[in-house]
């Protein structure tokens, strides 16, 4: 008997996304580099579904019913490339290959180039959920052929996480679309991650209060419209007690921000798009500084404010923090989706944003019932302005403005770092600005470079003679 699907690569996600096929009907054959992996998946966890354990890809690959569907989950880059090498040459005109890692979507562009010439469809698929994700339902956002979709669908939608009835899987658009949205989606968890943790940091410098009664405040948040997976562990994360010290844990933890790289692609991306995605930015750079001890000793000594603000009324302090969180949330989310929307047009991808945030609901990292709530506004606009263009965000920012503006007042005030929550306010006010001092860069661009200007009353480019008599000609 044949397999449907295979997977190659065993390690925890693959594994899990093995027995997610498996769990749901699948006959999957599984492979591993080192056989120890495939024979334990099968002695832990045979019993949950109809596993075909094998020892090599030639054996893999013959034990595919045609067309094959081989799913790949192995380190982005160099290890993903030399397992496709050995893959492609026993593969047949009509199989699909699955890369589910982490790629970055220029290689997939690459990948799926190379191969289309053998008639192998090569699908690039962003998994979002983490281990726990690949295991209970993921969000799955594929790339690739509508042929090869064809083929995954029904597999792909019996493996998904699940929001009322609608699997969190849509065939995102041709080629690397899968991993660009992917990747935009860890730009986006990175800018989230960050708000929250400026969220955590103003409460406990300006208040002075203790991680536990911090947990509370957003367990209490994650009752409200801020309802979400990372509120949820934001919470525990800070109700826990190391069990060495009995010391809060985010006190024991290095204060060091780790990165595997896909937020700083999503911001190269953004650069080459010239696609504003500053909360992201602000969220790769805060974890950048993070990681530079040297840089934070020789500035431990400068000075901060001489006298601190004095918060008379904290629980408006924390009713403001809540709707500064909220506003830079919709800009971190409405920059993520607009580079999302670049992306599409420069790549000719016709990427539905809508249905990017249906299926960002449910599996994924960034999941929420905030996600419905840009699904309602995609339903409405597809323009630049985006989620800023739909009336319901434009009644949030505004009610949430003026506590925003508080906030970062009195962070600045206190001297605590709020980037991202400040550089989202900078955005709404730069957007929402009739008149940008642009007019006077472009000033400055003519007069030291004749880099030319155009005037808001006439047609044209213009030069003035900075350096003669000041006339200006047509350039
Ligand atoms: C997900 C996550 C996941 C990623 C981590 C790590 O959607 O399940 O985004 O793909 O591995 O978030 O990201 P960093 O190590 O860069 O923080």
């Amino acid at each position: 008997d044949k397999a449907n699907i295979g997977v190659t690569g065993l390690a925890v996600m693959g594994r899990n996304l093995a027995r997610n096929l498996a769990r749901n009907g699948q006959r999957v054959a599984v492979h591993n580099r080192h056989r120890e992996r495939t024979d334990e998946l099968i002695s832990r966890f045979g019993d949950e579904g109809n596993f075909l354990a094998t020892g090599s890809l030639r054996e893999l690959v013959d034990t595919l019913e045609r067309p094959r569907r081989l799913v790949i989950m192995v380190k982005a880059g160099a290890p993903t490339d030399a397992v496709i090498d050995e893959l492609v040459p026993m593969l047949d005109s009509g199989d699909v290959l699955v890369d589910a890692g982490n790629a970055n979507f220029t290689d997939t562009r690459r990948r799926e180039a190379a191969l289309i010439d053998r008639g192998v469809h090569f699908v690039g698929a962003g998994v979002s959920g983490g281990e726990e994700g690949a295991l209970h339902g993921p969000s799955i956002m594929p790339g690739g052929s509508t042929d090869a979709y064809r083929e995954l669908e029904p597999i792909l939608r019996s493996i998904a996480a699940n929001v009322d009835g609608t699997p969190c899987v849509t065939h995102v658009g041709a080629d690397g679309a899968g991993h660009f949205v992917k990747m935009v989606h860890n730009g986006i968890e990175y800018a989230d991650m960050q708000l929250i943790a400026e969220t955590y940091d103003l409460l406990r410098k300006v208040l002075g209060r203790e991680p536990a009664e911090i947990a509370e405040t957003f367990r209490r948040f994650n009752t409200g419209r801020l309802n979400s997976y990372l509120i949820e562990i934001t919470a525990e994360v800070l109700g826990h007690v190391d069990s060495r010290t009995s010391r809060p844990f985010v006190d024991v933890v290095l204060d060091q921000a780790e990165q595997k790289g896909t937020g700083r692609w999503t911001v190269q991306n953004a650069l080459e798009l010239a696609s504003p995605v500053t909360g992201i930015a602000e969220a790769v750079f805060a974890r950048s500084i993070s990681g530079q001890p040297r840089l934070r000793a020789d500035a431990a000594g400068l000075p901060g404010p001489s006298a601190e603000p004095v918060v008379d009324d904290p629980e408006r302090f924390v009713a403001d923090v809540e709707r500064a969180l909220y506003a830079s949330k919709i800009i971190a989310y409405a920059q993520g989706f607009d580079q999302i929307r670049a992306g599409s047009e420069t790549y000719e991808w016709n990427i539905d944003l809508g249905a990017i945030a249906t299926i960002w609901r449910g599996g994924c990292i960034i999941r929420a019932e905030f996600l419905d709530r840009i699904r309602a506004a995609y339903d409405q606009t597809s323009g630049p302005a985006g989620l800023l263009a739909d009336d319901d965000f434009r009644e949030a920012l505004g009610e949430a403005q003026d506590s925003w503006r508080r906030v970062v007042a009195t962070a600045t005030a206190a001297g605590v770092p709020v980037p991202g929550i400040s550089t989202a306010l900078a955005y709404y006010d730069t957007v929402r600005a009739q008149r940008l001092p642009a007019a006077l860069i472009q000033g400055q661009r003519d007069y030291f470079g004749a880099h030319t200007y155009r005037r808001t009353d006439r047609e044209g480019v213009f030069h003035t003679e900075w350096s003669a008599d000041r006339s200006e000609h047509e350039a």
